[in-house]
């Protein structure tokens, strides 16, 4: 069905779908949204950076293909990620009178992924998407998988639904127009599908740190299909982390502890979830799940794509008190994700999270 694309199919009963691979394929999206018989009346959600980059593109593929578009531009940044942004989608839907035979097409990064999809999943009870990721991070996560969600005042990603897409288009020519620090923080989510469950993914990475920042075509498609490989793996097991959707959570503890202390935006979210990948495997060597090979050679695979791995300076009792607001809290009890060496890793109950926490920190800084 599509000839000479790199595929991977997300395996959901009636509503798998397939990830396709490659690049400068962007040209391809109308032939792509044929062939999956997706609405012929389509609203495409973008930002205002995307649209300048690849709009022209995407309406040429599209208006060659014979759809019918209009596009919905919001402001860029996080903190557009919002139910006011959200308002405007709808409002821009009602007006254009899209209905339930009508389609929506995220193009951007994970926030308008994950705000466009949430649009998706719930104008008119549900009408289908397409994710179209521009950015590494999104390529290797946040498009698969069908979380989406907008920010609430008070927390990061309150308001959502699981909801997935008919399809997800990575073009791996868009990385080409991100700046270096967003290519580094995406790197960093790479590295933890590695840290994980792969070793010899972990290894291949040690390998090719330079071809990976230089954005070499071979290693970076290699790289972002095996990221997505891993995550449709889990997400098939358990689309609503019931159980090991979880250990993706990998680091995100403390990192979201970094992004809220610090306000969100300051810290981009790889580079939070990087320090908190060594915290963790601090912890876990502490914890004896993991010796202390696994933690240097984190830490040195980390530094190598020039990632954070320190934390910013707040009192111990802040970033307690950060974490414990962790969606995997339950009853006051904090589960955190360790690996166990390299390539593995589960959920573990951490009964004092003070005292584990200050080990580990001192360690770090000693
Ligand atoms: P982002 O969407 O803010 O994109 C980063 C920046 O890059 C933005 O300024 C954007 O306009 C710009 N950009 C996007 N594509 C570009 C391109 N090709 N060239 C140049 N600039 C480009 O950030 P992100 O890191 O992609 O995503 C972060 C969001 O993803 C957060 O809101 C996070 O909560 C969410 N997320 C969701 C999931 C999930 O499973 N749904 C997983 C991880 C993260
Ligand atoms: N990004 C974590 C998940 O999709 O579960």
């Amino acid at each position: 069905m599509f000839v000479g694309l790199d595929s991977i199919e997300v395996g959901l009963g009636d509503r798998s779908y397939p990830i396709l691979f490659g690049e400068n394929i962007l040209t391809t999206l109308g032939e792509q949204l044929i062939n999956i018989s997706f609405p012929q009346k389509i609203a495409v959600v973008t930002n205002k950076t995307v649209e300048a980059l690849y709009w022209p593109i995407v309406l040429e593929s599209l208006a060659a293909s014979g759809f019918e578009c209009t596009l919905i531009s919001v402001d860029d940044g996080e903190e557009y990620k919002n139910l006011a942004t959200l308002e405007l989608i709808y409002d821009r839907l009602i007006e254009g009178r899209f209905d339930r035979g009508s389609g929506l097409v995220a193009l951007g990064g994970g926030v308008v992924g994950d705000m466009a999809g949430y649009a998706a999943a719930t104008f008119l009870r549900g009408i289908p998407f397409v994710q179209v990721p521009t950015t590494i991070l999104s390529q290797v996560d946040s498009s698969v998988g069908g979380k989406t969600a907008v920010n609430h005042r008070l927390g990061k990603n309150l308001i959502g639904a699981f909801y997935q897409p008919r399809l997800v288009l990575i073009d791996i020519a868009t990385l080409k127009t991100l700046n270096e620090r967003e290519i580094r923080a995406g790197i960093a989510e790479i590295i933890k599908y590695g840290i994980i469950k792969d070793e010899k993914f972990f290894s291949w990475l040690e390998e090719n740190v330079d071809n990976l920042l230089n954005l070499e075509s071979g290693p970076l498609l290699s790289a972002v299909k095996r990221s997505c490989q891993i995550k449709a793996d889990i997400v098939e097991i358990d689309e609503l982390e019931g159980s090991v959707r979880a250990l993706l959570n990998y680091g995100h503890t403390f990192g979201h502890a970094i992004e809220s202390l610090c306000g969100y935006g300051e810290w981009r979210h790889g580079e939070a979830v990087a320090c908190g990948m060594v915290v963790a495997s601090r912890i876990a060597q502490n914890m004896r799940l993991s010796d202390e090979c696994a933690s240097r050679r984190i830490l040195a695979l980390l530094k190598s794509f020039k990632l954070p791995v320190t934390a910013p300076q707040f009192p111990l009792r802040q970033y307690v008190s950060a974490m414990l607001r962790d969606k995997k809290v339950r009853a006051g009890n904090l589960t955190m994700v360790l690996n166990r060496n390299i390539g593995d890793a589960g959920l573990y109950p951490v009964d004092d999270i003070e005292m584990v926490l200050s080990a580990a920190l001192s360690e770090l800084e000693a």
